[in-house]
């Protein structure tokens, strides 16, 4: 097992002798070994998270001052984004260009340089080499080489785009224009929520899943559960399998949106008449599921899911990045920023706020997505010599105007072997 952000060296798909190799050539069939072995998680580091992708990574509102600085991840590779002091955000490996370290540990903060703590190399908000301690030796001994030269040992830097306040990053220079890697389908959702106004922080959340990174990332790409295990859903009318539903893809099958709509007694009326449902259950504060009509267009959710590493969350009107950094195959973080617009009101923010109840690492729906995520992984783990049976909605990677099926975990697995060459 490799630690999470190092690169290593192009090694065949092979563990323990075992030749990886994908059981037929559909993608109705996804080997368990992908969620469980070592070897083709180091590949996902290299090909993946350190490919010609690019990643999110932070807010723009996050980092708002010259020196503001966040850490995070790319993958299990990490790093830090940072403000300079011309306003431009860079993003540069968390990784000692001398020995290298994870040098910077703080969450966030501001800074005018960095500094090693182990021998004080200190670098710009660039990444450049500023300062090597005892460079010219003591009193005429040690010291670096003559030809030593600091330009060629700064901290090294990633490709940096955004759009309307959203960063993202890459470790892979040749990675294509963002817009054009998210091609205008996803563009055109994307922009619904990130539509150029200013973005404010409203918290976090992190938590640690006992599960591989796709299985988190197929969750929100899979609306056939999401009627069937969470009954807190369907329950209360929030989504229900009869809904007016989609699921588009892009060309490549890696971002894909979900989006659903409530029934138009739901949709239109602001105070959510609970009692309509047929059942007992009832809130006891029913003010947690009123909403307000916010966003163009009739969908009340809309998920996407952007390759590799980030899933965008517009439940009602609680909003969130959900941002996945990869430990090790059976181990996922998933890194939630709740956000609103700079221009909100009061009474919106708290709305956001109390909605936010519904997702997150103990909400009230993600709470038994975290559950069975881990069970997945149990068995998987113990067992991984069998494939899943991906074939609801057919054999298809195509759109689909229903929910009762898996296209979108197809699109992204006929995406995920062409880059990882399986
Ligand atoms: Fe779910």
């Amino acid at each position: 097992m490799s630690t999470p952000g190092t690169v290593s060296s192009e090694e065949p798909v092979v563990d323990s002798g075992r030749t990886r190799e994908w059981p037929g050539s559909s993608v109705s069939r996804v080997p368990y070994w992908v969620y469980t072995a070592a070897d083709v998680y180091q590949r996902e580091q290299e090909r993946i998270f350190a490919g010609p992708f690019w990643n999110y990574v932070a807010l723009a509102a996050e980092i708002p001052r010259p020196g503001d600085f966040v850490r995070t991840f790319v993958g299990g590779h990490p790093i830090i984004v940072v403000r300079a002091e011309d306003g431009a955000i860079n993003a540069v490996l968390n990784r000692c260009a001398h020995r290298g370290l994870e040098f910077c540990m703080e969450r966030s903060g501001n800074a005018r340089r960095f500094v090693c703590p182990y021998h004080q190399w200190t670098y710009g908000l660039d990444g450049s080499l500023r300062g090597v301690p005892f460079r010219r030796g003591v009193q005429g001994n040690g010291g670096m080489p003559a030809d030593f030269d600091p330009a060629a040992h700064g901290l090294r830097r990633l490709a940096v785009a955004e759009r309307n306040g959203v960063v993202f990053a890459s470790l892979d220079h040749a990675v294509p224009p963002l817009e054009s890697y998210l091609g205008a389908r996803m563009v055109g959702y994307f922009d619904r929520v990130f539509d150029g106004r200013e973005l404010t922080v409203l918290g976090y959340q992190r938590h640690r899943i006992p599960a591989n990174w796709k299985l988190i990332f197929e969750n929100i790409k899979d609306p056939y559960h999401a009627s069937l295990l969470h009954v807190f859903l369907v329950s209360l009318g929030l989504f229900r399998a009869d809904q007016p539903s989609r699921v588009l893809m892009d060309e490549t099958g890696g971002h894909a949106v979900l989006s659903s709509r409530r029934g138009e007694q739901r949709h239109t009326d602001a105070t959510a008449d609970i009692a309509n449902l047929d059942t007992a259950l009832r809130l006891a504060d029913a003010t947690m599921l009123v909403p307000a009509k916010e966003f163009a267009g009739p969908e009340t959710v809309v998920m996407q899911t952007l390759w590799p590493n980030l899933m965008i969350q517009q439940q009602t009107n609680t909003l969130a990045m959900r941002q996945i950094v990869t430990r090790e195959a059976g181990v996922t973080e998933l890194h939630w920023t709740y956000f609103g617009y700079a221009d909100d009101d009061a009474e919106m923010t708290r709305r956001r706020l109390r909605q936010a109840n519904l997702q997150g690492p103990a909400g009230l729906v993600g709470i038994d997505d975290w559950e069975v995520l881990a069970y997945n992984q149990r068995g998987l783990a113990a067992c991984d010599d069998a494939a899943a049976v991906v074939e609801m909605g057919g054999h298809g990677t195509e759109d689909t105007e229903h929910m009762v099926t898996e296209v979108a975990i197809r699109a992204f697995y006929r995406h995920y072997r062409q880059v990882m060459g399986l």
